[in-house]
C-alpha cells in the first residue's frame, strides 16, 4: 500500500504536478496560518470584540497593564497557551466565541455582568488543570527571589514551591474584578425570595445568623438565642410568628444546647428563662470529664423571616458561599483540619479578607464550625 503510494507520486507528468503545487501551497498556507495565529494573539485582535465590556478598562488598571519595570503581559499571555497542541485546542474552542458574539450573549454590561461568573469559573478551571502553565511563562519558582518578598508572600508561596498549590489558587482577580460581590448578592435575594414563598411543614430550619426565640409570639419574653442552621420542629404558624422546637443536648448546668452527646457545637444559647422551661428527655454520663449530658427539648416563638422550609437547601446556599469565596485567595480546607478553637481564630482573621457581607460569613463560619474536628479527640 505504501509501496503503491510512493510509486504513483515519483512518477511523472501531472502527478507530479499536483505535488508540487501541494508542497508550495502548503508552504504559503503555513506561513499565512502562521501569520493569522499571530493576529489573532494581539492586543487590538481581542479587544476588537471585549471592547464594549469590562474587561479591558479592568485590565487597563492592573499591574500588568502597566507597572514599575514596564513590562505588560497582554490579554493572550495569559489566555493562550504557547505550546502548539494546547494553543490549537484554545484557538478551536475559541470558535465557540465567535459563535456567541454572533448572537450578542455577553454584548452589553448587563448581559456580561450575568455570565461573568461562568466565564470567570472557565478560565479558572483551565488554569488550576494547567497548573497556571501561562503565568508561569514570566513569573517561575526559580527566578522569583521569595525572601525580598512580604512575610505574608513569603508564607503563602512556600504552599507553591511544595506544590500543594498553585498561582490561581491564590491570585484570582489580578486582571479584572473579581465577579463575586453581585453573585453572593443574587444568590442570597434568590434563597430568601424561594423561602418567603414556600410553606413551613413539620420541619424548618434557622436561616439568620442568630434568631431570638421568646416565650409569646410577640417578640417579648426571650428564651434563647438560636444559631444559624439549627432544625426545628414546627408546632404552628400564626400570622408573622412559628411556634417551634428546638432539640439537642445540653450540660448539666450549661446554658448551650448542643448538637449532640459528647459534641459541643452550638445550636443555641439559653437565657435563664429558656433553662428554666427546657424540658429533659434522657440523660447519659460522659466518663471522662464525668458529666452528665441531658437530651433537651426547648418549645418558643421565632419570627418566619428567621426560619426556612428545607434544611437540605439551606446547607446548600450555605456551601455554595463557601465554594465560591474560600477558594478565592488559597484552596478550601476540610473542616476537620482544625478543632473549633483553632477554626475561629482562622475565621477571625478572614474577616478582612472574605467578599461575603457578615451576615453571609457567620452562616458559613456555622457550617463550618459544626464540621470542626471534636476538641475532645484533639485532647
Ligand atoms: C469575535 C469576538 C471575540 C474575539 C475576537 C475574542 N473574544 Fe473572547 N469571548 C467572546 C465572547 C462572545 C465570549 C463569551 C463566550 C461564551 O459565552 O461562552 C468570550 C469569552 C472569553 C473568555 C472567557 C471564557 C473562556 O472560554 O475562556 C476569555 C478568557 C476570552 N474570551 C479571552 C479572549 C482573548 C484572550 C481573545 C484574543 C486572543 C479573545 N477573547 C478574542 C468574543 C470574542
Ligand atoms: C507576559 C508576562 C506575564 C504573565 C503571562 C503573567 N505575569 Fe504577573 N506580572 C508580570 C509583570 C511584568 C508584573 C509586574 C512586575 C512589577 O511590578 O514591576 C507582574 C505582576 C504580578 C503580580 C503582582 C502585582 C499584582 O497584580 O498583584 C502578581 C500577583 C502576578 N503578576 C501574578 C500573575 C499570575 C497569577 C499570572 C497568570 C494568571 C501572571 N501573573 C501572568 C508579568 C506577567
Ligand atoms: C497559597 C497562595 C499563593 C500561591 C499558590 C501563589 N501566591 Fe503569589 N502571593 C500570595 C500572597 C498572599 C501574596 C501577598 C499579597 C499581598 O501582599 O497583598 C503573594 C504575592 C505575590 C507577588 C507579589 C510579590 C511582591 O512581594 O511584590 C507575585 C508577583 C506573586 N505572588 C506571584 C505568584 C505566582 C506567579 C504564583 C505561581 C507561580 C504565585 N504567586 C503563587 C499567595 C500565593
Ligand atoms: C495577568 C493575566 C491576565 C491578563 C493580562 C488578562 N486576563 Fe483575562 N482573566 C485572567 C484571569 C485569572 C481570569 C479569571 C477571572 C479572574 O480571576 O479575574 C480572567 C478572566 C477573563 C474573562 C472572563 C470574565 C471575567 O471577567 O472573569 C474574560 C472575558 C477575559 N479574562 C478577557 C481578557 C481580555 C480581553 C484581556 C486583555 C484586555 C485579558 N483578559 C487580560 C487573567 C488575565
Ligand atoms: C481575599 C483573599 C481571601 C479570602 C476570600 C479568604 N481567605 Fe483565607 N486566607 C487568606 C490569606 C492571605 C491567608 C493567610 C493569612 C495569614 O497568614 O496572615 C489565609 C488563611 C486562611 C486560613 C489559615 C490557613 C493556615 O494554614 O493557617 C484558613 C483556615 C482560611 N484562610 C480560611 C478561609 C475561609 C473559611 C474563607 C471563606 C470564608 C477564606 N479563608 C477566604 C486569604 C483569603
Amino acid at each position: 500500500m505504501v509501496k503503491r503510494a510512493f510509486k504513483w507520486l515519483s512518477g511523472t507528468g501531472p502527478r507530479s504536478l499536483v505535488l508540487g503545487i501541494g508542497i508550495v501551497a502548503g508552504i504559503i498556507g503555513w506561513g499565512g496560518f502562521n501569520t493569522f495565529m499571530e493576529y489573532t494573539n494581539s492586543y487590538e485582535f481581542c479587544t476588537s470584540c471585549h471592547e464594549m465590556s469590562v474587561v479591558k478598562g479592568e485590565y487597563q488598571e492592573s499591574a500588568h497593564a502597566h507597572n514599575p519595570s514596564g513590562v505588560p503581559a497582554i490579554c493572550s499571555d495569559c489566555h493562550v497557551p504557547k505550546p502548539w497542541g494546547a494553543k490549537l485546542v484554545r484557538k478551536i474552542m475559541a470558535t465557540k466565541e465567535l459563535y456567541h458574539w454572533a448572537l450578542g450573549t455577553i454584548d452589553t454590561p448587563e448581559k456580561f455582568e450575568q455570565h461573568r461568573m461562568q466565564l470567570a469559573n472557565k478560565v479558572w478551571d483551565t488554569m488550576e488543570k494547567s497548573d497556571s502553565r501561562e503565568c508561569r511563562n514570566c513569573h517561575t519558582n526559580e527566578t522569583m527571589l521569595t525572601d525580598k518578598q512580604t512575610s505574608l508572600a513569603q508564607k503563602m508561596h512556600k504552599k507553591l514551591m511544595s506544590g500543594e498549590q498553585t498561582c490561581i489558587n491564590c491570585h484570582k482577580g489580578i486582571a479584572h474584578k473579581l465577579p463575586v460581590e453581585s453573585l453572593y448578592a443574587k444568590m442570597e435575594a434568590e434563597y430568601q425570595t424561594e423561602t418567603n414563598n414556600s410553606q413551613l411543614a413539620d420541619k424548618a430550619v434557622v436561616i439568620l445568623p442568630e434568631a431570638e426565640m421568646t416565650a409569646t409570639p410577640d417578640g417579648e419574653d426571650p428564651l434563647a438565642t438560636l444559631y444559624g442552621g439549627t432544625p426545628l420542629m414546627v408546632v404552628k404558624q400564626e400570622g408573622d410568628w412559628v411556634q417551634v422546637t428546638s432539640e439537642g443536648w445540653d450540660r448539666e448546668e450549661g446554658s448551650q444546647i448542643f448538637i449532640d452527646f459528647n459534641r459541643a457545637v452550638a445550636l443555641a444559647k439559653m437565657n435563664f428563662d429558656g433553662m428554666d422551661r427546657v424540658e429533659k428527655i434522657e440523660s447519659r454520663l460522659e466518663p471522662e470529664y464525668e458529666l452528665t449530658w441531658n437530651r433537651i427539648k426547648l418549645t418558643g416563638w421565632v419570627p418566619r423571616a428567621a426560619v426556612g422550609p428545607s434544611e437540605e437547601r439551606f446547607w446548600e446556599y450555605v456551601t455554595d458561599l463557601h465554594e465560591v469565596d474560600c477558594n478565592l485567595c488559597h484552596k478550601t480546607y476540610p473542616r476537620d483540619k482544625w478543632i473549633m478553637f483553632d477554626w475561629r481564630n482562622n475565621l477571625k482573621e478572614m474577616r478582612r479578607y472574605t467578599k461575603l457581607s457578615q451576615e453571609q460569613l457567620q452562616l458559613v463560619s456555622n457550617w463550618v464550625l459544626r464540621g470542626a474536628r471534636n476538641d475532645a479527640e484533639a485532647d
